[in-house]
């Protein structure tokens, strides 16, 4: 993986995906693309996404320049677009990699979430702020493992200070992850702790910057999260890498956000989603379902294997014009006026 393609024009995300399987080695295809023991969450996770057809307007004298800024947490994260790079380990795809991600921030202002397990190894987390403008806000995410037990709600405390902008606490990855029927080398040295309810509301008390569960896949564990002190949740899967048989995000998404908006406790929370998004028309239907915002896991990895940071440019690039387009052929103005109106139950 020496040589970036940067003459290669790629014009999809499933493009970039079929060439880094290409480039990469089959372990790295595995620990990346895989999805745990026979598939069927990761598989579902694509799926979800054909059971809803675009409902075509016309005929509204609008223009083609969609509005796509949008704001969160009460206006203390602002974005121009309503998907980012979601926080991915990083690391066994080469150990600057998430550098590159950062790099992004040249061209969009979206928030850019950092996997604390990413950081390249001689650096610190408190380093990465001051490599992205002051308008582009960096996310800190957690795992809990054995090891890093108190080290985790310490840095938490520390994030604002070094320039952070909000944590995430990923709570799904208590069994660690598993591709086929094994946990692959990349992972396997660490024991993940298993998140409890108190250490949910010890993490929010450790901060005052918005506070984000990633991980949630039910209605109960949504309440949960956000009445013990979240700010908001990723109703996430982890790219089906976790529980084999279980459903897809997109399927518990409109479940989630209907259940959140219904309790006086639960109706401010921010409702983030990922799980298969590979096109506009996937960031649209997932918007339109409830979601605020979109995370995107393995589209970043192929903008990375194949091309570093104008992969990763590129990824957001493609999935910025492929969205503007179909919100308009969808007959939207702004992105924030999306609504399940614009969705047909195929
Ligand atoms: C190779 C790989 C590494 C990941 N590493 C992390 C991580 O460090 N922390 C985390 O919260 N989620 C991690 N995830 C999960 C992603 O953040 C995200 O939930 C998932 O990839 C979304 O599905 P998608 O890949 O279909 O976009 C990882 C996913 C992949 C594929």
């Amino acid at each position: 993986m020496d040589v970036p393609l940067s003459k290669l024009r790629l014009n999809s995300v499933d493009e970039y995906e079929r060439e880094a399987k290409k480039l990469l080695a089959q372990d790295l295809v595995n620990y990346i693309y895989g999805g745990t023991e026979s598939g069927a969450t990761l598989t579902r996770n694509r799926e979800a996404f054909g059971k809803y057809l675009l409902k075509r307007r016309v005929l509204q004298d609008i223009e083609k320049d969609v509005r796509t800024e949008t704001s969160y947490f009460e206006g203390k994260i602002k974005s121009e677009l309503p998907f980012f790079p979601s926080c991915i380990n990083t690391i066994p795809l080469y150990p600057k990699a998430c550098l590159d991600v950062l790099k992004i921030s040249k061209s969009f202002k979206v928030p850019i979430f950092i996997s604390d397990i990413a950081i390249p190894p001689g650096m610190e987390a408190s380093e990465l702020p001051s490599l992205v403008p002051a308008d582009v806000p960096l996310i800190w995410q957690f795992y809990i493992f054995e090891e890093n037990y108190d080290a985790v709600f310490k840095h938490a405390k520390l994030a604002q200070r070094y320039g952070y902008r909000g944590v995430v606490l990923t709570v799904d990855a208590d069994l660690n992850v598993k591709i086929g029927d094994e946990i692959p080398v990349e992972v396997r040295e660490r024991n993940f702790h298993i998140t409890r309810i108190s250490e949910v509301k010890k993490m929010r008390d450790s901060v005052s910057i918005p506070f984000i569960v990633k991980g949630i896949m039910s209605l109960e564990d949504a309440v949960v999260a956000i009445e013990n002190g979240a700010d908001g949740i990723i109703v996430s899967n982890h790219g089906g890498r976790i529980m084999d048989s279980g459903q897809s995000s997109l399927e518990v998404l409109p479940r989630i956000v209907k259940q959140l908006k219904s309790k006086k406790s639960t109706r401010k929370a921010e409702i983030f989603f990922d799980g298969g998004i590979r096109r506009g028309t996937d960031i649209l239907k997932a918007l339109a379902l409830g979601a605020r915002g979109c995370l995107l896991g393995r589209p970043m990895f192929s903008g990375l294997a194949v091309d570093r940071e104008n992969g990763a440019a590129s990824i957001m690039s493609i999935l910025k014009d492929e969205l503007i387009r179909d919100a308009f052929l969808c007959g939207l103005r702004d992105l924030s006026d999306v609504s399940p109106k614009i969705l047909i139950e195929a």
